[in-house]
């Protein structure tokens, strides 16, 4: 994005102008930084800088309780029998049991507070703003169905993912639990005039959310899942209020009113039908090594001795090398699409898929496309578990499709000669 694209003419663009300028210069400098991989966020390289997203103590202390009820169990539940009436009883088992769920699959990118940025740009979810704008179903509908193109998977069963409705209620009411300002009274917005948001979105969003709203540095706006459940209010809250302790900054007073129901609308313009099929969970086919009678890959020296390149394993695959390939994201994820012949090793199931995979040196690489928390987490745990050869794929699995390298869709591995 040029910041030179200001449209000198348009109020809505030149108010608040440096402000603009240099949300579309910070926008502009972590564009080029991704420019290979858009959705690369590095683990170490945080979305933006200064200020993290911190929960309440309020809500850390909550959760810290219930982790620790979770941890002993059965006894601090009968401790609390002692203090406590019988709904609390019911409400804190289900607390606790949210909790699990959301250290096991959630925590991982959106951090163990719910404070966001663990990996990739994974939202704040225990942001006062996001959790006072938006409802229960709205949650249930993004943990259900996930972003599609986003490393944000679909958790549903079914949609290939491993959670039922209840455990999906359980996170809600668990990610609910960290509200501590009232809700907010969300104000309908007035028909705006998406073509009269054109420049103003350029020059104040795109830096930030990409020039389609296809996520950059923050969260997508254009995804198919957020716009069929965010509603009209919702967005303009967010849009006029910020989302304090993130880079999302308020635009109340700093945009006209009129202005900003322009953006919702011209952001409304881009819903798309979402696509609502059931998905099987794939499973493990019988063959996990691929080329079991080719020689071992040559890898260069990994970097941090961890990472092995995209083009790396592309050529192994392409000279028939023996290694086994790990998809280390959602079930969910590998049924859109995945390196053919892949095995699908779920980050939160890899103790069940490990008995799979022979530890007899073979090199298993595993990917994600977060691009490094799902799979690192995988490969830490064959680490620990004695395979001597494993690696991350370092560009994630998004930059590899959009490389070209070959990719497979649906439940079954498949092989290079069909892939894509
Ligand atoms: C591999 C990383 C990853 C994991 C694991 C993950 N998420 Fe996400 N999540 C994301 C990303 C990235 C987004 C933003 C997607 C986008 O750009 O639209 C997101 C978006 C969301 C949103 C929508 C937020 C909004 O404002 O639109 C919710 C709610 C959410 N995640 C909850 C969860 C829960 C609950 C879990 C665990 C069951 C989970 N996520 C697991 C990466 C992850
Ligand atoms: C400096 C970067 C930046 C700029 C500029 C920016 N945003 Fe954001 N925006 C974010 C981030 C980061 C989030 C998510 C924050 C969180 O909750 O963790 C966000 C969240 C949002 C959301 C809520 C999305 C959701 O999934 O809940 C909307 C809507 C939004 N922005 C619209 C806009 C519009 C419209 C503009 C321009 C007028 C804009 N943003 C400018 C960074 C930015």
């Amino acid at each position: 994005m040029n910041p030179s694209a200001h449209s000198p003419s348009d109020d809505d663009a030149t108010e608040g102008r440096d402000r603009g300028d240099d949300d579309a210069t910070d926008g502009r400098d972590r564009g080029d930084d991704d420019a290979t991989d858009g959705r690369d966020r590095g683990d170490d390289v945080p979305p933006s800088e200064p200020q993290r997203p911190r929960p309440p103590s309020g809500a850390q202390t909550i959760a810290a309780a219930v982790l620790a009820v979770g941890v002993v169990g059965g006894v601090a539940l009968g401790l609390a029998h002692c203090t406590r009436t019988a709904p609390h009883d019911a409400r804190d088992a289900e607390l606790v049991a949210g909790a699990r769920l959301y250290r096991t699959y959630c925590g991982l990118c959106h951090g163990d507070e719910g404070e966001g940025y663990a990996a990739d740009d994974a939202n704040a979810l225990a942001n006062q703003d996001f959790l006072v704008s938006v409802s229960d179903e709205f949650l249930r509908a993004a943990i259900a169905e996930g972003r599609p193109g986003t490393a944000m998977a679909a958790y549903a069963q079914r949609r290939g993912g491993p959670l039922s409705d209840d455990e999906i209620a359980r996170l809600v009411a668990f990610i609910r639990g960290w509200q501590q300002e009232p809700s907010a009274e969300l104000v309908e917005p007035s028909p705006g005039d998406p073509a009269a948001a054109g420049p103003v979105y350029a020059a104040r969003c795109a830096g930030c959310h990409g020039r389609r709203g296809e996520g950059e540095s923050a969260v997508s706006l254009n995804n198919p899942q957020f716009l069929a459940t965010a509603s009209d209010a919702q967005i303009r809250y967010a849009i006029a209020h910020g989302r304090r302790g993130t880079p999302m900054p308020a635009f109340e007073g700093d945009l006209r009113d009129e202005t900003i129901d322009n953006l919702v609308a011209l952001i409304r313009s881009w819903q798309r039908e979402t696509d609502t099929e059931d998905i099987a969970t794939p499973t493990i086919g019988a063959q996990v090594v691929l080329h079991p009678d080719g020689a071992a890959p040559e890898f260069p020296e990994l970097r941090e001795g961890r990472y092995v390149p995209a083009a790396a394993v592309a050529r192994a695959l392409e000279e028939g090398r023996r290694l086994v390939l790990l998809d280390a994201r959602a079930a969910s994820d590998y049924a859109r699409f995945h390196i053919p012949g892949a095995v699908p090793a779920p980050y939160y199931d890899i103790e069940n898929v490990m008995s799979h995979i022979p530890r007899d040196g073979t090199w298993v690489v595993a990917y994600c496309g977060c691009p490094h928390a799902a799979s690192g987490r995988v490969m830490d745990y064959l680490r620990e578990h004695g395979y001597p050869n494993t690696a991350v794929l370092d560009e994630g699995i998004l930059y590899w499709r959009d490389e070209g390298y070959p990719i497979a869709t649906g439940n079954e591995p498949g092989s290079l000669e069909d892939a894509e």
